[in-house]
């Protein structure tokens, strides 16, 4: 039996690549990916190379650039916010681990693969309906819903069993969960579990305080081509590139952070701070952007397209033909979305402060209160108004009447 384990090095995985080997007797395939989580690799290559997994059992990939390229822009080209508000951090790379996983899966020959999230969150339902939608007839191993610890102290005592070394700050409950890559942070859970109760500074990680932030503001330019943000300042960089430079605007600015209650998937509300500095700003600049270079009626379709494509990621039907559909709709309609925007920066704000483009359709002529062209006529206005106002008429006229 061969498994491949999305590990990343921590505890928990730690204690699920022994177990994997214990009570499965499985040959275990660690695979750990670079998302920009701001983590060392290298620890990981040591750790399980301590637990007996042979040298090429073990893969680690920098995903970054694909990350940014293949999921995160895509999805921002569709402004996507689940619930209006959360711009799908965790949920986005979900897929890519899981279509990786499998890759590994089918050069090592593995027939299983193995995931740490837990039995009552989004995670392992984006995992599991990714690996299915790859490769049907995958072995799923999770061992949250499976192994008979139902307590911190019994999984402990098992890692202590088995010589798992537990960092002081892990032997008590880690204060909350969180998950991170380059798009963002999330925490969850524990002291964040009351809705009532604000989240303490402490929980925040990739951002400062906006009362904290400088009080001048920054300014700056992204240019975007087809949609897709290619420079800032004039500089092209490469999608992960512009990614952690906007992550370090944001930081410095205090822009991005949300703290939120959601509906997951499996039902139950939770409650998440997120810190999405880089995103929230790529979020505003694409509108902005698109503001020029669309149509209303493109981008109105996009708007209400944009709810359902949210929570196809959220839910994690990445790999399904509805999501598929919907992207190409919304790449067809980024065609001529290429210019540059203006942004402010300051204090927890993004404002767009400026917009150009060599496709605009900002007519100037048409939209001055100086008297100007023949393309809108004034009388055409008066008929405009009358027959959309006919009905309301009638309406109004109907209601009036006694009785
Ligand atoms: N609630 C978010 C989602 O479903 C984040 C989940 C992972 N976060 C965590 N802190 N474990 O996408
Ligand atoms: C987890 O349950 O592993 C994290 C939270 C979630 O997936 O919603």
């Amino acid at each position: 039996k061969k498994v491949v384990l999305a590990y990343s090095g921590g505890l928990d995985t730690s204690i699920i690549l022994k177990w994997l080997q214990t009570e499965y007797n499985a040959e275990v395939v660690t695979f750990t990916a670079d998302l920009g989580q701001g983590e060392e690799l290298a620890p990981a290559r040591e750790k399980a190379l301590k637990m007996g997994i042979k040298p090429e059992n073990i893969f680690i990939d920098d995903l970054r650039e694909e990350f940014v390229r293949d999921f995160v822009f895509p999805m921002f080209r569709a402004n996507a916010l689940y619930e209006g508000q959360y711009l799908l951090g965790t949920s986005i790379a979900r897929p890519l681990i899981a279509k990786r996983q499998i890759e590994i899966a089918r050069m090592v020959g593995a027939d299983a693969v193995c995931h740490g999230a837990t039995g009552k969150g989004n995670d392992q339902v984006r995992f599991e309906l990714g690996y299915y939608a790859l490769e049907p007839d995958i072995r799923v191993i999770a061992p949250w819903r499976e192994w008979e610890y139902r307590s911190r102290e019994a999984l402990l005592a098992f890692a202590e069993q088995n010589q798992i070394p537990i960092a002081k700050d892990k032997r008590g409950e880690a204060p909350f969960s969180v998950d991170a890559n380059l798009l963002h942070s999330s925490s969850e859970g524990k002291v964040l579990e009351d809705p009532a109760v604000e989240a303490p500074e402490f929980v925040h990680q990739r951002t400062i305080a906006p009362e904290d932030a400088p009080d001048t503001p920054h300014v700056f330019t992204m240019s975007f081509e087809r949609g897709d943000a290619v420079a800032i300042d004039g500089v092209a960089m490469s999608p992960a590139t512009i990614l952690t430079k906007l992550n370090e605007l944001g930081h410095d600015n205090g822009v991005g952070r949300l703290d939120l209650v959601e509906n997951r998937y499996v039902g139950m509300k939770s409650r998440g701070v997120y810190e999405t500095p880089g995103g929230t700003i790529l979020l505003a600049a694409h509108r902005g952007i698109e503001s020029i270079t669309l149509d209303r009626g493109a981008m109105h379709l996009k708007d209400e397209l944009a709810v359902k494509y949210a929570q196809m990621i959220y839910n994690g039907f990445w790999f399904a033909p509805e999501r598929e559909m919907l992207q190409a709709a919304i790449d067809y309609s980024q065609q001529k979305v290429s210019g540059t925007v203006r942004i402010k920066l300051y204090k927890g704000n993004v404002s767009v402060i400026g917009r150009e483009s060599a496709n605009s359709l900002y007519d100037q002529d048409l939209v001055t209160f100086e008297e100007g062209v023949q393309a809108y006529d004034h009388n055409d206005a008066a008929g405009f108004i009358k027959l959309n106002a006919l009905r309301l008429r009638v309406l109004a006229k109907r209601d009036r009447r006694p009785g």
